[in-house]
């Protein structure tokens, strides 16, 4: 690997703008608010029972348009019911977006909002020094755990703070993903400075089941433009590139031999599919 390589999580607001431009440039939150619409209210049907307030902590909530839609589902199971939501979020930058969402959103009364400017890591340390283990109704964890130093400590750390009926609700990338397929083969020569893992469902699986968890599992189907990545000189598919690689600047600073070699597998049917003539789709 280059020794200029470095991972798009050590510049923040690169990496903010670029998962900007992939949600942009991908079916990724359709997906999830499709989700949010047809399996949650089932995942969540009893976390709120007998309770007078339903507790529900964020990790990684980056924005909260993901967040606003849990909560009005939970609404929707609890009218009424008192909702204490507490976020984890250590990009000052997605906190302030956060806010301005809520502020601009009706329909959040009976809603506690409070953000904690800090990564799961530093609110396990936070807690566990103050013994102040409270217990929550949902924990929820989506497409955050990739930079989390110890996963399965965290799993089990959180896992600990889930009261009676309560749920965790996970979201990462499938083990049979064109993401995955691109870690797997390319992981070891892409930044490993220990900022990003490439973990996907098939290894959180396995950690769960190493823990002993119950789980169960949902597929969700995003798809990715990617037509962009081709133009060259196109700042968007070098942000693009960016997230997919989840390498800062990879355009500038991956070796041209490492470039090629994506370049030519995104291309492969195995990877994407071409849709009305020149789109691709990841
Ligand atoms: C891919 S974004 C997902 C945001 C949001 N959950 C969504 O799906 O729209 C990942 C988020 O996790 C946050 N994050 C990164 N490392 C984290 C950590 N160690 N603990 C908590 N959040 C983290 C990032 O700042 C970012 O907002």
């Amino acid at each position: 690997m280059a020794s200029s390589m470095r991972s798009l999580f050590s510049d923040h607001g690169r990496y903010v703008e670029s998962f900007r431009r992939f949600l942009n440039h991908s079916t990724e939150h359709q997906c999830m608010l499709e989700f949010m619409d047809k399996k949650l209210p089932g995942i969540i049907a009893r976390i709120g029972d007998t309770k007078s307030e339903i507790k529900i902590l964020s990790i990684g909530g980056g924005a909260g348009e993901i967040d606003l839609q849990i909560l009005s589902k939970v609404q929707a199971q609890y009218p009424g019911v008192c909702i204490n939501n507490e976020v984890v979020e250590p990009s000052a930058e997605q906190i302030a977006k956060y806010k301005e969402l809520v502020a601009k959103t009706s329909n959040l009364k009976n809603i506690k909002f409070a953000w904690h400017k800090e990564t799961s890591s530093e609110y396990q340390s936070r807690i566990l020094e103050k013994k102040e283990l409270q217990k929550w109704d949902f924990i929820h964890m989506i497409q955050m755990l990739y930079y989390v130093k110890d996963v399965p400590a965290t799993l089990k750390f959180f896992h600990s703070l889930l009261g009676t009926s309560a749920k965790m609700l996970i979201i990462l990338v499938s083990g049979s993903s064109g993401w995955a397929k691109l870690w797997e083969k390319y992981g070891s020569r892409l930044p490993r400075d220990d900022l990003c893992l490439y973990i996907t469902s098939s290894h959180l699986t396995q950690m769960l089941d190493n823990l002993g968890l119950k789980y169960e599992c949902y597929d969700l189907l995003s798809t990715m433009d990617i037509s962009d990545c081709f133009i060259d000189g196109n700042e968007n598919g070098d942000l693009l590139w960016d997230f997919l690689t989840e390498t800062c600047n990879f355009n500038a600073t991956a070796p041209p031999d490492l470039k090629a070699e994506i370049a030519k597998d995104l291309q492969e049917p195995e990877f994407s599919a071409k849709k009305e003539g020149t789109d691709l789709t990841w």
